[in-house]
């Protein structure tokens, strides 16, 4: 492929290619459900969290950007860059904390949210950039992000800052990668109101610092099972189809007797954090 080109259609089989997934995030929630989903596609998937649970977990907290680079080397030790990869990177670790205005919280809260979900996941993926830029392959490269990165939801504008701000980093990034030789397919994935810790998080939020505390409350029994929105971005991650640069937000699953539609279509108008 020359220079300044993206491939039209990703290779979706490249059959001696090593399966690797780096996924942020995956020690509940999500996360744990992308891992599980991974897997199932044959994919090693290399977990990285401050918890870090399991044989092939890293330790590193994205509120300590500077962590990201020695992480990913860690991560990456023995692989051959210069072999093809059939490579899949999902930045889904996140917090929603500090809940509430900004102006009421300390400086540290501030940055720490900002920099787990902004400058730290930015870091994360620059970390992976600098260490597999050249490598051949099919390489994609994934932002979880939420209908928080354009809904104003007052008590989240700290949440809702970085996720803006990581879809445009995103799509910057895509439009980077047509100068690359051997480009990444970076896209965005809003998985919709899932039953994790995070809604729960919502939930539990004093009405004084999340005004619509009580919608959350309402809205339990239409959360999405985490296993089903894994799956869903797992089959949408390995399709043929993936434009750089895309937003992509799940729908709800078809009903079974109707046609299969896809999961992810563009642009997003849901309800949902
Ligand atoms: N749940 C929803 O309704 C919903 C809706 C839209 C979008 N999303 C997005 O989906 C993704 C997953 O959310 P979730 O609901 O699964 O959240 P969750 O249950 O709270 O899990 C968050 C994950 O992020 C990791 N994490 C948090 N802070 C970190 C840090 N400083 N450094 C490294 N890892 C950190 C946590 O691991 P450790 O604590 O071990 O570090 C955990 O594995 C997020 O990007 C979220 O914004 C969720």
């Amino acid at each position: 492929m020359p220079p300044g080109t993206l491939p039209p259609d990703l290779p979706l089989d490249l059959p001696d290619a090593p399966r690797l997934a780096l996924l942020s995030g995956a020690s509940r929630g999500l996360g744990a459900a992308l891992k599980a989903a991974l897997g199932r596609e044959g994919f090693r998937v290399v977990e990285f969290s401050r918890r870090a649970c399991g044989p092939d977990a890293v330790a590193l907290d994205l509120a300590r950007p500077e962590q990201a680079a020695g992480a990913v080397r860690t991560a990456l030790q023995g692989l051959d860059h210069s072999a093809p990869i059939d490579l899949i990177v999902l930045n889904n670790a996140a917090t929603l904390q500090p809940i509430g205005p900004a102006w009421r919280q300390p400086p540290h809260a501030v940055q720490d949210s900002l920099a787990t979900n902004l400058a730290g996941a930015i870091a994360w993926i620059a970390a992976i950039q600098a260490q597999l830029q050249d490598t051949p392959g099919r390489k994609v490269l994934a932002q979880i992000s939420s209908a928080a990165a354009h809904r104003p939801h007052p008590g989240l504008s700290l949440y809702a800052a970085a996720k803006a701000g990581m879809e445009q980093f995103m799509r910057v990034l895509a439009a980077e990668q047509q100068d690359e030789r051997h480009p990444f397919v970076p896209v965005c994935l809003d998985p919709g109101a899932l039953d994790t810790g995070m809604q729960a998080q919502l939930r539990g939020a004093a009405p004084g610092d999340l005004r619509h505390a009580a919608d959350f409350v309402a809205r339990r029994p239409q959360l999405r099972d985490p296993a089903d929105a894994a799956a869903a971005i797992v089959a949408t991650l390995r399709a043929p189809h993936l434009a750089a640069g895309a937003c992509l937000r799940l729908e709800a699953p078809a009903p079974a007797a109707a046609a299969p539609a896809p999961f992810f279509t563009p642009g997003r108008s849901l309800p949902h954090a």
